[in-house]
């Protein structure tokens, strides 16, 4: 197995399954936390990302396909996508298709509750146009207009710092395409608006 990348929680593979291209995404230690719970960390990030990665992909966002789940290893065992992450193939040109996608994408797991909780350009990835979504180990499933705004807000916040020549009008495509989408994308605007009030007064 070929070593791909090393995150920040995270080893990535390169390996083969069936014949195809797979990845293998292991949850390495971290030995600043307690043994037993670092353990329980993993196996639990571990078993909402595999949950999640189906969920979405069953829900019409393209995601891996989940080969096989491991969760004594850590690890998931995953279609490999080729391709580029959107941070790394965003430009001034290509932008406004690629964020209206992006925010009809988030609009889709909203819709079902599906709340992503990492939101970032490195986790989702982009060939020839179609988006795949990845690492969602900080999943959630939650109702609340509350939880998706922060959702947003997350991922706001990389965009500006990532993608700052690409702001205002990169953010105001995302959410374009996520309000075409969303059903209480009213409220969850206003609702992303509020709590960045709320974060000037504090
Ligand atoms: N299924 C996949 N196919 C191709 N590349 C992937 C896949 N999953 C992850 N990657 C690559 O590995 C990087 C890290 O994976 P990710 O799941 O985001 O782990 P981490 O939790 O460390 O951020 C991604 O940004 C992407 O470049
Ligand atoms: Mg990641």
């Amino acid at each position: 197995m070929k070593l791909l990348r090393k995150g920040a929680e995270a080893e990535l593979y390169l390996t083969e399954f069936e014949n195809k291209g797979a990845l293998l995404k292991k949850r390495v230690p971290k030995n600043y936390r307690n043994k037993e719970l670092d353990d329980e960390i993993r196996k639990s990030r571990t078993r909402l990302e595999s949950r999640f990665l189906a969920k979405a992909r069953k829900l019409g966002v393209a995601t891996p396909q989940v080969y096989d789940t491991d969760l004594e290893e850590h690890s998931i065992l995953m279609e490999f996508i080729s391709g580029t992450r959107v941070k790394d193939a965003l430009t001034k040109k290509n932008f406004e298709t690629i964020c209206t996608d992006i925010g009809e994408d988030i609009a889709r797991l909203h819709a079902y509750d599906l709340v992503h909780g990492d939101l970032t350009t490195s986790n989702i990835l982009i060939h020839n146009g179609r988006l795949t979504f990845i690492d969602f180990g900080l999943g959630s499933n939650s109702k609340k207009i509350e939880d998706k705004a922060v959702d947003l807000l997350v991922f706001k916040k990389t965009f500006e710092a990532t993608h700052a020549d690409l702001m205002p009008a990169g953010w105001e495509k995302i959410i374009a395409g996520y309000s075409a989408k969303a059903k209480d994308a009213e409220a969850i605007v206003k609702q992303i608006e509020k709590i960045e009030k709320r974060a000037r007064y504090h």
